[in-house]
C-alpha cells in the first residue's frame, strides 16, 4: 500500500498534498471513493419504464414498462411457443392479469409463482377452480401473488380457464433448475419474492441454513429482462438429495409414500395427478406445506394428506432438494 492510498492520509499530510496533488491523482483516486449510498439508506433506483432493452437472439425490443405491463407483457420468442390465447398474452382488465406476465409465455415461471408447463389440463382447470372458490390459498397469508391468482381466476369465464389450461398443458416441461449442495450462499435480497444476489460493497457470503435459495443463473435476464430462457440456481443444503432421494423413492421407513405409485414413474405426471420431476423445489417446498396445513385443499388435496401428514419442514426441503435435481429429458421437436 503506497503512502497515499487513502484520501484520510493525504488529507492528514496537506502540505505533502499539495506537493503530490500532480503526480498523484491516481494514488488518491485508488482508496474507496464511491458514493456512500448505503449511508442514506435508499433503495437502488428504478429502471425507467422507458428504457429499451434487446435480448440477444431474439431480434426484438421492448420497454422496461412493456416487458412488465400486466396487460401484455414482452413475448421474446413469439416462435418458440404456440399462439397464445388472448387470455394468456393480454389477460383481462382489470382484474386479470396475463398469464403470461408470472408463468412467461412458455409455462416455465418463476420461483415465486409456478411452474405450469406441461400440467395436466384437468389437473390445471382444477386448481383454477380451487383458487377461484376459495380452496386453494398459501399458508403465508402476505404471499400477495397467491392472493393475486385468486382474483385472476375469479375473474375468468370457464371458456377462458380451458383455453388457458389446454394452451400451457400443450407444451413440455423443460429442464430449468440446476440444484447445488452448499452450506454457503451469497448474500441476497428479494425481488418480488426471487432471491437476487447483493452487489457491490453489500456483496459477501452467508451460512444457507435450513433453506433453499432459488436465484436466477442471469440476475439481469431473469429480473430485468424476463427471459424466458434463463432458468434458475437452486442451493440445498449439503446432503438434501440423499435423504430426500430415501424419502421419494422408498417413502423412508413409513415416514411417506413413494411418490411414483401417483407421479408416474419418472415423476413427470399420471393422468391427473400433476408432474413435479425437475419443477421449482422452492414452489414444491410450498406445495407440501400448504398441503400438510390444509390452506391447499381442492377436489384432490385429501390424496397428498398420507404422503404430507409425517413429514417436518426439513423432510420437504430434502424432497424438494432431490425431486428438483432429477434431470428433465429434452423434449422431442
Ligand atoms: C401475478 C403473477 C401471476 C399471474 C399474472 C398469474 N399467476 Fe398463476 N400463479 C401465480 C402464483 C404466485 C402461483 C403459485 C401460488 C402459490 O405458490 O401459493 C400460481 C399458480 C398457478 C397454477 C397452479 C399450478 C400448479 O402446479 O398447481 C396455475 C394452474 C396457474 N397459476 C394458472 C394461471 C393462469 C391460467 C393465469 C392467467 C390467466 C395465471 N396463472 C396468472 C402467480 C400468477
Ligand atoms: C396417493 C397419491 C399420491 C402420492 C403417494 C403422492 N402424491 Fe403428491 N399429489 C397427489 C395429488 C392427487 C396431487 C394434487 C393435489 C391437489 O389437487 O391439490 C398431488 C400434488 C402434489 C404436489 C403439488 C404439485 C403442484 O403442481 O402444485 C406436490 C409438490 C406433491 N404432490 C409432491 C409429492 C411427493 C414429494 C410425494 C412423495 C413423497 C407425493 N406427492 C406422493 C397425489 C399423490
Amino acid at each position: 500500500m503506497s503512502f497515499f492510498d487513502t484520501p484520510r492520509r493525504a488529507t492528514i499530510c496537506g502540505v505533502a498534498l499539495v506537493l503530490a496533488a500532480t503526480l498523484s491523482q491516481v494514488g488518491l483516486a485508488q482508496g474507496y471513493d464511491e458514493e456512500p449510498t448505503w449511508s442514506y439508506g435508499v433503495a437502488p433506483p428504478p429502471i425507467d419504464p422507458s428504457t429499451v432493452f434487446e435480448l440477444p437472439g431474439s431480434g426484438r425490443s421492448f420497454t422496461h414498462g412493456e416487458i412488465r405491463d400486466p396487460f401484455g407483457p414482452a413475448d421474446w420468442y413469439p416462435d418458440a411457443h404456440p399462439t397464445m390465447p388472448d387470455i394468456v398474452a393480454n389477460g383481462n382488465y382489470p382484474d386479470v392479469w396475463a398469464c403470461a406476465l408470472c408463468h412467461y409465455p412458455n409455462g416455465q415461471g418463476r420461483p415465486e409463482n409456478g411452474p405450469i408447463a406441461g400440467l395436466p389440463k384437468d389437473y390445471f382447470i382444477q386448481q383454477m377452480q380451487a383458487f377461484r372458490n376459495g380452496e386453494r390459498k398459501s399458508a403465508q397469508p402476505r404471499k400477495f401473488n397467491t392472493h393475486l391468482m385468486t382474483t385472476i381466476a375469479q375473474g375468468m369465464t370457464d371458456e377462458q380457464i380451458d383455453q388457458a389450461a389446454e394452451y400451457y398443458s400443450s407444451m413440455p416441461w423443460r429442464q430449468w433448475i440446476r440444484v447445488v449442495e452448499t452450506d454457503e450462499v451469497p448474500k441476497s435480497r428479494f425481488s418480488l419474492g426471487m432471491y437476487i444476489p447483493l452487489e457491490g460493497n453489500a456483496a459477501g457470503m452467508e451460512p444457507l441454513g435450513m433453506r433453499i435459495m432459488e436465484t436466477p443463473e442471469n440476475v439481469e435476464h431473469a429480473e430485468v429482462l424476463r427471459d424466458p430462457n434463463s432458468g434458475f440456481i437452486a442451493y440445498v443444503p449439503i446432503g438434501s438429495v440423499a435423504k430426500g432421494e430415501a424419502l421419494v423413492t422408498n417413502g423412508g421407513n413409513g415416514k411417506t409414500i413413494a411418490c411414483n405409485i401417483c407421479h408416474g414413474p419418472d415423476l413427470n405426471g399420471l393422468g391427473i395427478i400433476p408432474g413435479i420431476r425437475g419443477r421449482s423445489p422452492t414452489y414444491l417446498v410450498r406445495q407440501m406445506y400448504d398441503l400438510r396445513e390444509g390452506t391447499r385443499r381442492g377436489a384432490q388435496a385429501a390424496l397428498m394428506q398420507p404422503a404430507v401428514a409425517n413429514l417436518t419442514t426439513e423432510d420437504m426441503i430434502s424432497i424438494a432438494a432431490y425431486v428438483a435435481s432429477l434431470p428433465v429429458e429434452a423434449p422431442s421437436e
